[in-house]
């Protein structure tokens, strides 16, 4: 038996894992293995074949194939699906009374009287612009705004959700999964995105200029924090720009704000591990049976090789997952484990809980004008 504990910068466990044996992972039993790392990282050979070995989250226990119950989460193959503890300092949680003055945002960009809306729902935020652009060969539009706080010392960049009927977006995601491991690269070697958020990030955040004037409103602001947000689709877009702003360095980390609501999976693994790795303060809000986090799906691990588990679609975390309706003074609890395992089932599947968030139609709140008593 041979482990080895590697500490320190990721090239350093990249250089090690690269130069490793083949026998390096390879144990007799898995259950003498007692931290799921460890466990996630070692197999077996059972009958000439290698079998991973796989940590049962609802026991916290190492075995090979049929050490966990059937449909409970185990975690094989990469360590990076184990748990993480949340631990955020003060000022940095996740509170419901956060989570909905950022919807506030998110929604506000579908009212086409933007200054309007905000005035009535965020009365500290002003508006500075919209960027409109089509974002696909289908003649869908994307939307996108910048506004900001004084008050708050704060940027806003919200998108909007995509416009498309629930029928054609569940198709549109379900097509998306019959392509996987065609992802887009996107700011690292192997990180993926969706083809479909690639060509509509670029277009929206890229061309339309709305980057140079996002950078020039942080260089004038520079200590502001930059808050960035949206649903479904447009949250998709948020965690991009999230990331395309720290990798291109336009901005230190810390400034970084990414709340998201009802996000798919935007990318492969390496853009989950690029997302965690890059922006400290992150939360991907869910609620209850909301379909649209489930796609693309991945393919079960223990039916996969090497190549293509790293081409599977996963969340970063942390999940916020309301498992209610978002009544205001319901709970929520932060998830702690990769791609949300265990803590909510994908199986369940509701479109009603991708379109009300918060109790909150997102089209009746904007014909409303955006009244801020039925978000706070
Ligand atoms: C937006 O709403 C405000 C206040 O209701 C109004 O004064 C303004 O003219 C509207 N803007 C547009 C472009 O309709």
């Amino acid at each position: 038996m041979q482990y080895r504990k590697v500490n320190g910068i990721f090239a350093l466990v990249a250089l090690l894992l690269f130069f490793k044996t083949s026998d390096a992972g390879n144990v007799v039993v898995c259950k003498d293995i007692k931290d799921c790392k460890t466990c996630a990282e070692s197999y077996i050979h059972i009958l000439g074949f290698r079998e991973d070995c796989r940590w049962c989250l609802e026991s916290n226990s190492c075995g090979g194939p049929i050490s966990c119950p059937a449909g409970k989460p185990v975690i094989q193959k990469d360590p990076f699906k184990c748990p993480t503890p949340y631990t955020p300092t003060a000022g940095k949680r996740y509170t419901d009374a956060l989570g909905r003055s950022l919807f506030a945002v998110s929604v506000a960009v579908r009212d086409s009287n933007v200054t309007e809306c905000l005035r009535n729902s965020r009365p500290d935020i002003s508006y500075v612009q919209a960027y409109e652009v089509e974002c696909d060969g289908s003649g869908n539009l994307c939307k996108g705004l910048i506004a900001k706080s004084e008050e708050a010392k704060a940027l806003y960049v919200a998108y909007k959700g995509s416009t498309f009927g629930k029928q054609v977006f569940a198709e549109m995601l379900h097509g998306l999964t019959a392509q996987l491991g065609a992802w887009e690269k996107f700011e690292s070697e192997n990180a993926g995105v969706i083809n479909y958020f690639h060509t509509a990030f670029y277009r929206l955040f890229i061309d339309s200029g709305m980057k140079e004037d996002l950078i020039d409103l942080m260089k004038k602001h520079r200590n502001y924090r930059v808050w960035l947000t949206g649903h479904s689709l447009g949250g998709s877009l948020a965690s991009m720009t999230a990331l395309h702003l720290v990798k291109s360095k336009s901005i230190d980390r810390n400034r970084v704000r990414l709340i998201t609501f009802g996000e798919p999976r935007t990318g492969n693994i390496a853009y989950a591990k690029e997302i965690e790795s890059n922006i400290p303060f992150r939360y991907r809000v869910i609620k209850r049976h909301d379909p649209v986090p489930n796609m693309p799906a991945p393919m079960n691990p223990a039916l996969l090789t090497a190549a293509q588990y790293n081409k599977q679609p996963m969340h970063w975390r942390y999940l916020v997952y309301y498992d209610n309706n978002m009544a205001k003074g319901e709970g929520f609890r932060v998830c702690d484990v990769a791609d949300d395992l265990g803590c909510r089932n994908p199986a369940l599947s509701n479109f009603g809980d991708h379109t009300t968030y918060f109790q909150i139609d997102q089209d009746d709140f904007v014909r409303n004008h955006c009244p801020r008593s039925e978000l706070i």
